[in-house]
């Protein structure tokens, strides 16, 4: 069973992966870069840097790309191939956002099979690259899969991740589980689960549901319960004071190095208090509140010593 971190834009970028693969020792098998992009007809320089950052040695990265067609899927792969040492990649099929679906990325590849089928006949031209697909079930209706099927079971795939959610959904309410059992049958390619797992308990559920899984992807669960793959592993919920433990010697390491990284409080508060997103919900009001206004680093950094203390 695999055990992989999804990727979140704005979340799990190289100073978080690092600081976590430093502190818990039996995370996730593979880390997936938030997606990489083509911005005025050339892949993001930024998205691209950050594929070489040192921070990334320390744990198994997988760049995704998120593409609108052919050709910027080709100008992707190929700066990948060529700039960098990767040689898996995941293909964003997922991504709600309206802008971009409407563009056709992400989710919107959903409704272009022939887009789909002229790529997978691109990938026979890249033999010693490693695909992947992440996708959801459609972009408003939950067997729009049923149409871009073919032309992904075409492809040379070492698994497909599925939400099993529309993008019309975003990334709440209801889970189409029929329709991913459905889609689990139809697939020609081992299938990793992606959606709403907070704890260890919630990933037994999984596997014991659909019990030929290849893997379970979690995304925020993760970030809300960064021992949550650890735990899982070792059969054992952690203590309250174990798991706070570790989180504050996560905190400790994130902040450290955007403190390094970034300047000016205003961009460090900007990058620090995200780690908090979606851990908030699980702290007393107080010092959620104090954490989110914060407005200085004194301010912010004694918001953190309360986490914990009430
Ligand atoms: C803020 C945010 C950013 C995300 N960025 C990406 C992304 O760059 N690429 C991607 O494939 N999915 C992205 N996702 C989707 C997650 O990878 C994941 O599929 C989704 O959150 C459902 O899994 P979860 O319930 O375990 O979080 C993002 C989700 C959120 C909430």
């Amino acid at each position: 069973m695999h055990l992989y971190a999804a990727p979140l834009q704005g979340y799990t970028e190289a100073i978080y992966r690092n600081a976590h693969a430093e502190i818990y020792g039996d995370g996730p098998d593979r880390w997936y870069t938030p997606f990489i992009r083509v911005e005025h007809g050339e892949p993001r320089g930024r998205d691209m840097r950050q594929l070489s950052s040192p921070l990334n040695t320390n744990h198994r990265l997988v760049p995704q790309i998120m593409f609108r067609d052919a050709d910027e899927w080709e100008k992707l792969v190929t700066a990948i191939m060529e700039t960098t040492t990767y040689r898996e990649i995941d293909m964003n099929l997922g991504c709600p956002f309206p802008p971009q679906v409407r563009k056709g990325r992400g989710a919107g590849l959903l409704g272009r099979p022939d887009e789909l089928a002229r790529i997978a006949e691109l990938m026979k031209g890249h033999p010693d690259v490693t695909f992947s697909v992440k996708m959801r079930l459609g972009i408003n209706a939950p067997d729009q899969w049923k149409a871009v099927m073919p032309a992904i079971n075409s492809m040379p795939l070492a698994h497909v991740t599925i939400h099993p959610r529309v993008a019309a959904q975003q990334y709440g309410g209801e889970l189409y589980l029929d329709d991913f059992r459905e889609i689990m049958a139809k697939t020609a390619h081992p299938v990793i689960y992606n959606g709403d797992i907070a704890t260890p308990a919630d990933i037994d559920r999984v596997t014991s549901q659909f019990p030929t899984l290849a893997g379970i992807m979690t995304g925020r669960g993760l970030l809300a319960r960064p021992s949550l793959v650890d735990e899982w592993r070792q059969s054992r919920e952690w203590t309250p004071d174990e798991r706070l433990d570790a989180l504050m010697r996560l905190h400790s390491r994130v902040a450290g190095q955007c403190e390094q990284t970034y300047q000016g409080e205003t961009q460090i508060l900007a990058k620090l208090k995200p780690f908090w997103d979606y851990i908030l919900p699980s702290l007393d009001r107080r010092t959620a509140k104090a954490i989110k206004k914060a407005a200085t680093r004194p301010a912010y950094y004694r918001a953190i010593e309360s986490v914990g203390a009430e």
